[in-house]
Formats: structure tokens, C-alpha cells, sequence
């Protein structure tokens, strides 16, 4: 169902202190507490002994004690206390999930740990770059299959109808898309040339009069999205091009961590190339971007009800050619998976 051999987001940085902090991801129960030391333990929610959700117990030193008969866990998942007990059951462990703390977000590690390499959390470019504002992040639960976010974040043409007070407008009705297939996932992208710029954009240009846009739209497995948007004064843009000075770039970093079948946890953050340190220009991303993406959620949790309920079958359309193609990746890769997970249990 979920590809797991792969990191994802399980949380803010900020949102997890030392109380047992119950997420669910994949399906899977997990509690996130942080220990003495800073690090992140990530254990499975459930105490081997009657399947009480250990985020019911309490953090007794750097361990957590189930709230029923007080077995006890260390960071490791292994079992250090069994209270009337002589000795510590073999099976007295709970599974302990592979952390990487990056760009203030918790990642964790959801299939074989042997394999959780930390090369491989998603990249994010110029992170760090002084040069680049940082806006801060925010996530949302949507309660859609995490592949119609997926399928979305491969859709430049629906800024023209979900957005059009801020991403969109008339300018991308009609311009062809392009696909692009990566080792890692598929981009959709276009130059929209000589056209107005939508308005969430126009407010920071540093240029009047019509531009080129660019959308890129890619989405990286498992579920990863950078949204990138350049703009240029119109003449001045095109594929492969020296851009002039003035070029606007937004990066979005678009993070989606399936909850269940249906339903997605949702993060996100932009980076900018230009007024790094500028608290109101990062405000103002910050509720534009927001408000976009409510508009989103209202979208995908009714395309879910819709999916789910359908009298007569679905169509698709020449837009769907990429998601399409990143809903193969992730066929592939779960079939690549299966056999290992077979084996596992
Ligand atoms: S259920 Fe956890 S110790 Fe009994
Ligand atoms: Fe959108």
C-alpha cells in the first residue's frame, strides 16, 4: 500500500519536546519523544504486553513506561524493566524507528532499518544560503489518498480555477505542459511567455509589465514535492537561458506523509531569492500560501468523496499524463518492495 523503504515527515522540529507525542504514519502507530540529549525516539505506539499505546504511559529519564503494568523502553526500543519480573521477556520490544532531524523537520525511516541511509532525506537546494529567504513552515491534515496530493503537485493547469486570487490566472489555461522523467520522480513544467503575472506573485516582482513564467512541478519519491515558480521580464525567459538579475524564483517544498488510505499529513515550506531576512515579506508568504493550500484541501477531500462514491468510472485527460507516470514509479517500487517485506515477516 505505502512505499516503505524511504523518509518521511513525521513532524515539525518545534512541535515535539519531551512529552509522548502520539503521530500516526503509513498506517502505523508511532510516539515521538525527545531525550536528554536532543535526539528524537521514534517507538512503535504499542506496549508488546496488552498493545497499550505506550503515548498512554509517561517519560520516566530518557525512558517511556507504558501506562498499564509498567514495562519500560529505552530509545532503542529494548525493554529495561519489567516490574514483578526476574527477568526481561525476549519478545519485550517494541520497534524503534530510524530519525533524521533536517531543515526543522523530524524524518523518520519507515521500512528496513539496515537500510535508512541519511544521505537519502530529500534535498533541499540552497538551504542554508544566506542569500535565500527561509519562510516558515506549516503543515495540514487532508483527508485524501496522499496520491491525489501527489497528482495535484503534478498539475500546473489547476492554479487557473483553484487559485486564480493568488497562483493562477487566465495566462495558464491553455499552454502546453511538458513531462520530464527523473531517477527519482517526474517534473511537469512550462514557460508561459509574455504573460500577466497572477497575483499572489505580482506584489514582490521586482519589474512591471508582463512576463515568462515558469512552473515546474515535480514530485519525488515517495511523495515529495518542489514546486518551483520563475519569473522574468517577458522576452527575457525560456528553457536553458542566462536569466537577467531581476528573476524571481520561489522554491515550495511540498512534504506529504500518508496518515491511512485516506488521509495525508501535510508539510510545507518556501524558499526565496531574494529579501532573505524580511520578516513581512516571510508573513506574507506565509498566509497566501496557507490560504492556496486550503483551497487545495477543500479540493482533494471532495475529489476523495468523489472517487469513493462514483457511479459511473473516471476519465482522464492529456494533463493526467504525468501524475499518471509517477503513479507508476510508485507501482513499481511497491512491487520491488513486496518480496523483501514478505521475507521480513
Ligand atoms: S500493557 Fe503495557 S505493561 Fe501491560
Ligand atoms: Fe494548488
Amino acid at each position: 500500500m505505502f512505499v516503505r523503504n524511504a523518509w518521511y515527515v513525521a513532524a515539525w522540529s518545534s512541535e515535539i519536546g519531551t512529552a509522548l507525542t502520539a503521530v500516526r504514519m503509513l498506517d502505523e502507530a508511532i510516539v515521538l519523544t525527545r531525550m536528554s540529549d536532543g535526539r528524537i525516539a521514534a517507538l512503535e505506539d504499542a506496549c508488546p504486553h496488552r498493545k497499550l499505546p505506550l503515548s498512554m504511559g509517561r517519560r520516566k529519564g530518557d525512558t517511556v513506561e507504558c501506562g498499564y503494568h509498567g514495562l519500560t523502553f529505552d530509545s532503542s526500543g529494548a525493554c529495561t524493566r519489567v516490574p514483578g519480573a526476574e527477568r526481561v521477556p525476549h519478545r519485550a520490544r517494541v520497534h524503534a524507528y530510524p530519525v533524521v532531524e533536517r531543515y526543522g523537520l523530524i524524518w523518520l525511516w519507515m521500512g528496513d532499518p539496515a537500510l535508512a541511509d541519511p544521505e537519502l532525506v530529500f534535498e533541499v537546494a540552497h538551504w542554508g544560503n544566506p542569500a535565500w529567504g527561509v519562510n516558515a513552515g506549516d503543515a495540514m491534515e487532508v483527508d485524501s489518498n496522499y496520491l491525489y496530493l501527489t497528482d495535484n503537485l503534478l498539475d500546473p493547469s489547476h492554479v487557473a480555477w483553484v487559485h486564480p486570487t493568488s497562483f493562477g490566472n487566465a495566462a495558464c489555461e491553455e499552454t502546453p505542459l511538458e513531462t520530464t522523467l527523473t531517477d527519482t520522480g517526474v517534473i511537469v513544467w512550462r514557460w508561459m511567455k509574455g504573460v500577466e503575472p497572477a497575483p499572489f506573485y505580482k506584489q514582490f516582482l521586482r519589474f512591471d509589465g508582463p512576463c515568462d513564467r515558469k512552473q515546474h512541478y515535480e514530485v519525488c519519491m515517495p511523495g515529495h514535492a518542489i514546486i518551483r515558480a520563475i519569473f522574468v521580464p517577458a522576452r527575457t525567459g525560456g528553457e536553458g537561458r542566462d536569466l537577467p538579475p531581476e528573476t524571481f524564483i520561489m522554491d515550495s517544498f511540498n512534504f506529504m506523509t500518508p496518515v491511512d488510505a485516506s488521509s495525508t499529513r501535510y508539510f510545507w515550506f518556501q524558499m526565496r531569492n531574494f529579501a532573505p531576512g524580511d520578516a513581512e515579506v516571510s508573513a506574507l508568504f506565509a498566509k497566501s500560501v496557507r490560504g492556496a493550500f486550503e483551497e487545495d484541501r477543500v479540493v482533494l477531500e471532495a475529489v476523495q468523496r468523489g472517487m469513493d462514491s462514483m457511479r459511473t468510472p473516471h476519465i482522464d485527460l492529456g494533463i493526467d499524463s504525468g501524475p499518471k507516470r509517477f503513479r507508476q514509479m510508485v507501482a513499481r517500487r511497491l512491487s520491488e518492495e513486496r518480496p523483501g517485506r514478505e521475507a521480513a515477516e
